[in-house]
């Protein structure tokens, strides 16, 4: 899908492929220590990346992609299902998750490119890919930090809802947002 952004930039959003993991770890390195430490689904070497994607059929990315140089802007990670270890926590807010209704979110944006609205469409992108599959809800990966601000008014803004509050590193807010 192509987008077109307030500063007239056109991004391709498209899911991340095999070829694609040099790219990405260039990505993931230039991030600022703030969304890095923001966003930590798994490490951010190029083996990691390999292997996250290769040992779980059910982990997918997507990137969103600068046409005019074929840089990553922004990349979100889709885990079909949930993430076992946070099931007796959502359970505890008698939020009861499934792997066949549910995925779980986990996404990032480049520093110099937050705020344009990308984070925007690449969720309209995930979510419709997420409902051909037949999924109901989105899930935040391991919540949000009570701190990061502009991650929270961007869930609430695009339809998400607070579960409740857990402790991890500070306080953290589970999320979810019904798409069908
Ligand atoms: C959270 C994140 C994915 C959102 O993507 P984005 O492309 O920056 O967000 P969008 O441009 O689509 O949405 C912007 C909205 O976020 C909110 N926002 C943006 N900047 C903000 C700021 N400085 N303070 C508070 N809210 C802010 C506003 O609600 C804004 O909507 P508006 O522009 O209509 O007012 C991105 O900022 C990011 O990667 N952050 C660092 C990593 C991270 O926190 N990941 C999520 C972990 S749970």
């Amino acid at each position: 899908m192509l987008i077109e952004l307030k500063n007239n930039k056109q991004l391709l959003v498209r899911l991340l492929t095999g070829t694609d993991h040099d790219k990405l770890t260039h990505y993931l390195l230039q991030l600022s220590p703030e969304t890095k430490k923001r966003f930590e689904p798994h490490p951010f070497d190029k083996a990691a990346v390999s292997h996250f994607y290769q040992d779980n059929p059910f982990n997918h990315g997507y990137i969103a992609e600068d046409t005019s140089d074929g840089s990553i802007a922004a990349y979100a990670i889709i885990r079909l299902g949930y993430l076992e270890h946070d099931g007796d926590r959502l359970r505890s807010f008698g939020f009861i998750p499934g792997h066949f209704t549910d995925a779980t979110y986990a996404p990032s944006v480049a520093d110099y490119c937050q705020s344009l609205g990308i984070g925007y469409h690449l969720l309209q992108f995930i979510e419709k890919e997420l409902k051909i599959m037949g999924r109901k809800r989105i899930i935040l990966w391991g919540g949000v930090q009570q701190g990061n601000e502009k991650a929270i008014s961007h869930y609430l803004k695009n339809g998400f809802t607070v579960l409740g509050e857990f402790q991890y590193n500070g306080p953290n807010y589970d999320m979810v947002k019904t798409i069908g």
